[in-house]
């Protein structure tokens, strides 16, 4: 088996112009910008903001999105070259499989299952938090056996089913609606942000960086790997907090790479993916800056609420119908994520089973709708399964881990595919080259290290199932190794290029 067969880009694209196989390409550089708040502005500002700055950064949380932001751009930048260069569905599942070769495409492939699957799992937990707070407003309480919480979070089944739906029906629909939520959204956060200034106390930012302090949080199994590698400085607060809660607020930014995912579905990929991803990034780093300014402004960071801050934060003033409209706005904002996060999902299971890394059989679309009907399925019932099931807050940081460790191979991949096709046309180019990719690499293991000891475990679990996989399934039947062809001009192409 040859693990660094490489696809040509050609042929990745040639794929998409197989009927049986096409996705309908009817979005714009709008849509994707859309698209893309709509699923980075989540659970993360709206639940994560307020458990870190309590536990692990106080008001230098802004410190702490910052440095993911930065993170995040150098990443973005990555994408962004890759996808004007490699115009097809799978995101960094793609990419990887032309640069670096097909057994890091499957890694990279089997991050990005981790990566959506648990986010939308959780991020529909934290829907239901806030559908329940807001039924509760109305005088409706769901019994507590299946609420959030409970033995089987309904409320956050019966959201995934009905996504689920949506996206089967096709993309073009869903986007619609994810236009009107994602307004919604964009209302509220803004709200919170000008709202809340009336109630900042410049008091509270002081000690903006709190002393470093050895709390529950990061002892065991459950302090930051860096920690225990480097003989147990406590990493909450203090500028080691700064750099664990930048780990830990990653979470807020995710979704702009899943942006990449729908290239296929892009009229003008080459031009609108670069401002799609760029523009979602920028957008949402001024408004987490804002937001964490005003909302450790308003309270004590030792008395944020750290399941439901930006709403409590509202509470603690006085101001009731705030906090409802609040919840309301966040009952809207996390639908979009779940949803996008969802059709990510879809997408890349897409493009690795066209690539027969898993069974091909999975990604024909349906002839009318032409969206890959199975295994929209296949993503429902299982995010449905997790969602309903898993205890709530055990998975966010796996959804980081698995992410970080995909964008650390999109970085090495950008100055790899420079050598080995300077000859492709690149709308959009990573200045500095390979310097910015290296950082970016670089920066992105950082921060994974400083995720808890627990979450490496489970990821080095995960990661051995996907190799189990590969090693005993996948590798033996990848198109590539067989040659077993989408269609006979695909055939002659595959000759022609091996
Ligand atoms: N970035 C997304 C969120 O914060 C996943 O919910």
């Amino acid at each position: 088996m040859d693990l660094l067969r490489t696809k040509s880009i050609e042929q990745s694209i040639a794929d998409t112009d197989e009927p049986e196989y096409q996705l309908k390409k009817s979005l714009t550089a709008l849509d994707l910008t859309v698209f893309g708040v709509g699923v980075v502005i989540g659970a993360g500002i709206f639940t994560l903001t307020g458990r870190v700055a309590h536990t692990m950064t106080g008001p230098a949380i802004i410190l702490s999105f910052i440095l993911a932001a930065v993170c995040c751009a150098l990443a973005a930048m990555c994408y962004a070259e890759f996808s004007s260069t490699v115009p097809v569905s799978g995101s960094a599942y793609t990419f990887s499989y032309a640069a670096l070769g097909e057994f890091f495409a499957w890694v990279i492939g089997w991050d990005l299952i981790l990566e959506m699957f648990l986010a939308a799992s959780v991020v529909a937990q934290g829907w239901s938090a806030y559908f329940g707070v807001l039924l509760e407003n109305f005088g409706i309480v769901i019994p507590e056996q299946v609420a959030y919480g409970g033995v089987i979070d309904l409320p956050a089944v019966v959201l995934i089913c009905i996504l689920g739906f949506l996206i089967a029906f096709g993309i073009k629909e869903s986007m619609r609606v994810n236009m009107v939520l994602v307004a919604i959204k964009l209302f509220i956060v803004l709200f919170v942000i000008f709202a809340g200034l009336q109630f900042v106390n410049p008091a509270n930012y002081t000690p903006f960086v709190p002393a470093p302090q050895a709390t529950e949080t990061v002892t065991g199994w459950t302090q930051p790997l860096l920690q225990a590698l480097g003989g147990g400085a406590p990493m909450a607060f203090g500028w080691g907090g700064v750099v664990a809660g930048a780990a830990l607020v990653f979470f807020a930014y995710i979704g702009f790479d899943v942006v990449a995912t729908t290239a296929e579905e892009t009229k003008n990929p080459a031009r609108d993916l670069p401002i799609g991803i760029i523009a979602t990034l920028v957008i949402c780093t001024i408004l987490y800056g804002a937001v964490a300014l005003v909302v450790t402004g308003m309270v004590p960071y030792q008395d944020l609420d750290p399941s439901a801050a930006l709403a409590n934060a509202f509470v603690a003033h006085g101001q009731g119908w705030m906090a409802t409209l609040i919840s309301a706005g966040a009952v809207a904002g996390l639908t979009t994520v779940v949803l996008t996060l969802m059709v990510g999902a879809t997408r890349v299971i897409f493009a690795m089973s066209r690539d027969n890394l898993l069974p091909m059989s999975l990604a024909k679309v349906h002839p009318k709708h032409r969206t890959p009907s199975r295994i929209t399925v296949i993503v429902t019932v299982i995010c449905a399964l997790v969602a309903g099931l898993t205890p709530v807050g055990m998975l966010e940081e796996m959804v980081n881990i698995g992410t970080l460790s995909a964008f650390v191979l999109v970085s090495v991949g950008i100055p790899v595919l420079r050598i080995r096709r300077p000859d492709l046309k690149r709308a959009f180019k990573v200045p500095f080259s390979p310097v910015l990719p290296i950082l970016s690499a670089l920066i992105c293991l950082y921060l994974m290290l400083n995720l808890s000891v627990e979450t490496w475990l489970r990821f080095l679990v995960w990661m051995a199932i996907g190799l189990a996989i590969y090693f005993l399934w996948s590798g033996h039947h990848s198109r590539l190794q067989t040659g077993k062809a989408l269609h006979p001009d695909l055939e002659k192409t595959l000759r022609e290029n091996h």
